[in-house]
């Protein structure tokens, strides 16, 4: 199967990629811990929301559930959330951290092309860096629209074609042949919905689109989370070679040594869409 395929085969993304949380902790990792940006990008992307009391919300492709667990303390009263996400051990990651945090949180295993809710429930839908791995993108966003109140709001974050450009440039060639066959879709290659085509995909469904732009970039000062983060992505037949690994462990090590760090560019937003 090709790499596009893979990124969008929904056998692959539950029981291989999206599993569990794992390979998706390794990427968080390295932005928590190398991030240059002055906002949290949970706290941020929250803000956005713009939730009141009472207001019913729907999160598509939750992950582990941390838009939530990082914002808990933030939730206005009476919210009524469901958590879903195509695969079940991310929905039971999501359930497990917040059953018990006093808020009325419900959670569902579910395809964002095929939602179990009535026309116009929910003010405000939320799909964070999962649109493009939805094979029948129309189809998840006529499924947004119709579960959307009139005027309820959509916001679905992404990045561009500049995020992470420096990483697939900082693997040796001596490496890269003998891992020709990893896995970086993602980071070398244009996402299908992405920052710059983001707002033509969005709008056959929304009345207004806009686009807000996260500032940020990384500053790696440590190996081990880099490596962690560039073994996340590799297909899953493919076990790294100890050589290729040591190569690279090698490799960063003394660019980090020589220079302080490592300068990884990021280019990250949040498309804000009203019916
Ligand atoms: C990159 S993770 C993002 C997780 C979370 N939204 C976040 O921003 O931290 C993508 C998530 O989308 C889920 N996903 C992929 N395709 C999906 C689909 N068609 N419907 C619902 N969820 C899907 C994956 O299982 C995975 O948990």
């Amino acid at each position: 199967m090709s790499d596009a395929k893979l990124f969008q085969d929904s056998a692959y993304l539950q029981k291989n990629q999206y599993r569990d949380s794992r390979n998706l902790d390794a990427r968080a990792a390295l932005h928590r811990r190398f991030s240059t940006a002055v906002a949290d990008w949970q706290p941020w992307v929250f803000d956005l929301l713009q939730l009141k009391p009472g207001m019913r919300v729907l999160e598509c492709g939750c992950g582990p559930g941390w838009l939530w667990r990082e914002n808990v303390a933030r939730v206005p009263d009476h919210c009524h959330i469901t958590l879903t996400d195509l695969s079940p051990g991310m929905v039971a990651e999501a359930e497990a951290a917040l059953a018990g945090s006093g808020h009325h949180f419900e959670f569902q295993q579910a395809n964002i092309q095929a939602l179990e809710f009535a026309d116009a429930t929910f003010d405000v839908v939320v799909a964070n860096h999962m649109l493009y791995h939805v094979p029948d993108l129309p189809q998840g966003l006529a499924e947004v629209r119709r579960v959307l109140k009139q005027d309820g709001r959509f916001i679905a974050a992404t990045n561009g074609d500049n995020h992470m450009k420096e990483l697939p440039l900082l693997v040796p060639e001596a490496v890269r042949q003998m891992t020709a066959s990893w896995r970086m879709r993602g980071i070398t290659d244009q996402l299908p919905f992405r920052l710059e085509n983001g707002r033509s995909l969005l709008e056959p469904y929304f009345a207004h689109v806009d686009l807000h732009r996260y500032d940020d970039g990384l500053w790696v000062t440590e190996v081990e989370p880099l490596l962690a983060y560039a073994f996340s992505m590799i297909k899953p037949e493919m076990d790294v070679p100890e050589t290729a690994a040591a190569q690279l462990r090698e490799a960063w090590a003394a660019k980090i040594k020589a220079e302080g760090g490592i300068h990884i560019s990021k280019d990250s937003g949040v498309f804000e869409a009203q019916k």
